[in-house]
């Protein structure tokens, strides 16, 4: 699977729902997430997030990023049009410390 991560929060481009074959993700406030058991790891939203926040899941150290995108898929809901980026992106795109501060 493929998972959102840490530098998608206080971002949200949404540029990813819009090439996403099986509407696999879903919003919250500050971030999306993907439902690892319907993502079908075709990879075409990877190059599509202007923040590099999506990775596959075979990269190392990726289990809690896996359960933090099953948990908060199961809750919120689907997104499947793409819309305006939160007014926060251009200045918390790269910021450290994100999953922390708002996750926590
Ligand atoms: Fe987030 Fe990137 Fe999608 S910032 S909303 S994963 S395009």
């Amino acid at each position: 699977t493929y998972v959102v991560t840490d530098n998608c929060i206080m971002c949200k481009y949404t540029d990813c729902v819009e090439v996403c074959p099986v509407d696999c993700f879903y919003e919250g406030e500050n971030t999306l997430v993907i439902h690892p058991d319907e993502c079908i790891d075709c990879g075409v939203c990877e190059p599509e997030c202007p923040a590099d926040a999506i990775r596959p899941d075979t990269e190392p150290n990726m289990d809690s990023w896996v359960e933090f995108n099953r948990k908060y898929s199961e809750q919120w809901p689907v997104i499947t049009r793409k819309k305006d980026p939160l007014p926060t992106a251009a200045e918390m795109d790269g910021q450290p410390g994100k999953l922390e501060k708002y996750f926590s």
